[in-house]
């Protein structure tokens, strides 16, 4: 009997034994009295949990494809009376019970619920019964990634989360599987849809950054509190996992620095385009011998750079390996649709991986690192001042005093003197070197906001 079409695989009892040696036979006699009429008894059965709107696109992948190699078996809600649909095959039983899901004969479950818990009970309680997992669900795997790679391989299950970053683009596969061969030693991304919305609309209407969140928050893009993606949270969540998963690094998000876009005003658009760049949310990661240097926050990068050239809400993700040289990965960040092919592309892997017995992972392995944020990086300082003799004098000499470079200063004809906006651009150092400058330029009182200070990326 065929399992998979893509890998020519057999789905030979023995293989599963071997892999599951009594789990998979009892599933396997379980189902033999039930086959499917929308599916083959040999096919892999999978569960889903969370019918919204990433569940019901994968369910409409699994029903509408005329591929028998995966059968959705369960489709488990809250109240999930509510939820049912025609489309559904009859035999797909519509549950509210997870532990009903988790008692079943399913090889995979899909947790599509979002949030820590109780997605955290079910993707474990999935685990230690033998199944595989497949999640799109970032704080999960941010926060307990690598326990949950170690809890599956120890099961000879696997849990994938191809989705659980930039979406529909399969940087993780790629990480996962395509640049394993490599050793990687950086990851730089545009991971926050929202964050280059509201970049990219001040930048292409000059409209104050207040005005672009609204107009996200109308369209969509931006949810009506959008803390976590402006300031940072929701990116270096994902960064934690991208650095899992291709430096094989363990990252407590909230050991990286995370830096908020609200600063931003269209005025620096005018004073980045004058140093032919631009202005993006990048998340970057680069491993040095046992320190995983990290940051998340705006930049300023060349408007002709992969990065500069990203635009509305889509994502980008840039790897540096030491054999492979640099690779890019573009695409869409999110929405239903393509979130969900990632997820039936996991979907499968883990089906062939089952069939082929190779239920463990491979590159499960994690190491610890020093996180650190102190990058050396020539930067970008924007001052708000109100306009007198000698400011720039008394900047200069405070950089002076700190051994710092200026590298240029621009300042743009006509603006209101009483809140004169101008930047002054910094030769390379370190973020550890600038940080006591810039407490000294905090009190001075000319300043009417605080300095924004951006790394520039060449
Ligand atoms: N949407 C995207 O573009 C996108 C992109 C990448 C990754 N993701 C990730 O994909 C996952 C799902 O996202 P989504 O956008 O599909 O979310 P969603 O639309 O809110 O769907 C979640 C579904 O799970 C149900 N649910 C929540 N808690 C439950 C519980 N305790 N027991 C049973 N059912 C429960 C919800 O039921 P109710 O209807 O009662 O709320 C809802 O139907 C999340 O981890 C998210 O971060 C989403």
């Amino acid at each position: 009997m065929q399992f998979t079409r893509r890998a020519s695989r057999t789905y030979d009892k023995e293989f599963l034994l071997r892999a599951r040696p009594n789990r998979l036979s009892e599933t396997s006699s379980k189902s033999a009295g039930s086959a499917s009429k929308h599916g083959e008894s040999s096919a892999c059965r999978v569960a889903l949990i969370g019918f919204g709107t990433v569940g019901r696109a994968v369910a409409k992948i699994l029903c509408e494809s005329g591929d028998r190699t995966l059968r959705l078996t369960h489709i488990c809600n809250r109240n999930v009376e509510r939820k049912k649909q025609p489309w559904v095959p009859s035999d797909v039983v519509w549950t509210d019970d997870v532990q009903a899901v988790l008692n079943s004969d399913a090889h995979i479950v899909i947790e599509l619920i979002g949030g820590l818990s109780p997605a955290e009970q079910i993707v474990r309680g999935a685990l230690k019964g033998g199944k595989s997992v497949v999640t799109a669900n970032k704080q999960l795997i941010a926060r307990h990634g690598p326990d949950l790679l170690q809890l599956a391989a120890s099961q000879r299950c696997r849990v994938e989360f191809g989705a659980s970053v930039a979406g529909g683009v399969p940087v993780l596969p790629a990480l996962r599987t395509g640049l394993c061969g490599d050793r990687l030693h950086g990851i730089a991304g545009i991971l926050n849809g929202t964050c280059n919305y509201i970049l990219s609309r001040i930048e292409n209407a000059r409209i104050p950054f207040s005005e672009a969140l609204e107009e996200a928050q109308a369209r969509g893009y931006a949810e009506a509190d959008a803390s976590e993606d402006l300031d940072g949270g929701d990116a270096r969540a994902k960064l934690a996992i991208l650095a899992l998963a291709g430096l094989h690094t363990r990252v407590v998000p909230e050991s990286v620095r995370a830096r908020t876009i609200r600063a931003i005003d269209a005025v620096d658009f005018d004073y980045a385009a004058e140093l032919a760049c631009t202005i993006r949310q990048i998340s970057r990661a680069d491993l040095k011998d046992n320190t995983l240097f990290a940051d998340v926050g705006p930049c300023v990068v060349p408007t002709d750079s992969p990065f500069g050239r990203v635009q509305r809400n889509l994502n980008l993700v840039l790897t540096s390996g030491q054999y492979g040289g640099d690779m890019a990965f573009l695409g869409a960040g999110a929405g239903g649709d393509p979130t969900a092919v990632a997820v039936v592309s996991d979907l499968m892997f883990v089906a062939q991986s089952l069939a082929a017995g190779t239920g463990r992972d491979v590159a499960s392995y994690v190491s610890t690192a020093e996180i650190s944020s102190d990058f050396e990086t020539p930067w970008y300082l924007r001052f708000f001042v109100r306009d007198q003799p000698g400011i720039v004098a008394r900047l200069a000499g405070i950089l002076a005093e700190h051994h710092l470079n200026i590298d240029s200063v621009l300042q743009k004809p006509g603006c209101d003197k009483a809140a004169l906006p101008f930047v002054i651009t910094l030769e390379p150092c370190r973020d550890s070197s600038l940080h006591p400058a810039l407490e000294k330029m905090s009190g001075l009182d000319f300043a009417v906001r605080p300095c924004l200070c951006l790394p520039i990326l060449r």
